[in-house]
């Protein structure tokens, strides 16, 4: 048997970062879900489907394969058989994924590919509705959050640091923007699960995150 870290919580948190940690520690695999929502946005993007457009939203992800592959441990991924993934960290993807995201033909299709990874595998598995709905069953859950400030700023410094030019305020206004839209659509909102750990790491350091959920694991899976 399989066992199962979900990570959820609002974007710019600091899951990815973390949940890699945990997943090096552990061995584990560490599985991105909103990768795979931002390889289908970059397939939308350029086909230049409009972010209103229901129909061709469902008619474009339908043509758009979306694998994951590991390299050196990191997750990389194939989209219709090429490696996306130098392209998919933008803020343009990133506000289209959300769009893509409230999809559900959309959320269907990469649900299966989630839960499949997950029966397989060990996993540390983050997004927004992996506690509540793709592993429901999860061992462990935790729901990553911090204010959006904080968020904004940790955002701010990554693309700065890549080179990226950014604006701080429109950083948050877009962080805002995508917490309302991933927390009130109608289908798999985020939000966090009955029986997830709360952790805010507005005043916490990444490695005491990363400490405290591995002590978690070790206490609560005995293992
Ligand atoms: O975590 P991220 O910023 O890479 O995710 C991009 C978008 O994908 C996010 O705004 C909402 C969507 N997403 C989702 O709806 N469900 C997931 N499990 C993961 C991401």
């Amino acid at each position: 048997m399989s066992y199962n870290i979900a990570i959820d919580g609002p974007a710019g948190a600091g899951k990815s970062t973390i949940a890699k940690k945990v997943a090096r520690n552990l061995d584990f695999i560490y599985v991105d879900t909103g990768a795979m929502y931002r390889a289908i946005a970059l397939y939308l993007l350029r086909n230049q489907v409009k972010t209103e457009n229901e129909e061709r939203i469902s008619h474009f992800a339908k043509l758009a394969n979306v694998e994951l592959t590991y390299i050196n441990g990191e997750q990389q991924v194939i989209l219709n058989g090429e490696n996306v993934s130098g392209f998919i960290r933008t803020e343009q993807v990133g506000n289209m994924a959300s769009v893509a995201a409230k999809n559900e033909d959309v959320r269907a299709q990469l649900l299966d590919l989630q839960r499949n990874l997950a029966q397989r595998e060990n996993v540390i598995m983050d997004g927004r509705d992996i506690g509540t709905h793709v592993l429901p069953n999860a061992d462990l859950k935790i729901y990553l959050t911090a204010s959006s400030k904080v968020r904004a700023n940790r955002r701010y410094r990554e693309l700065q640091e890549k080179g990226m030019e950014c604006n701080l305020e429109e950083i948050e206004q877009d962080i805002i923007t995508r917490d309302k839209q991933d927390m009130e659509r109608k289908i798999a909102p985020l939000k966090q699960a009955e029986d997830a750990l709360l952790l805010d790491s507005s005043d916490m350091t990444i490695q005491e995150v990363v400490d405290k959920i591995v002590v978690l694991y070790h206490e609560n899976c005995g293992r």
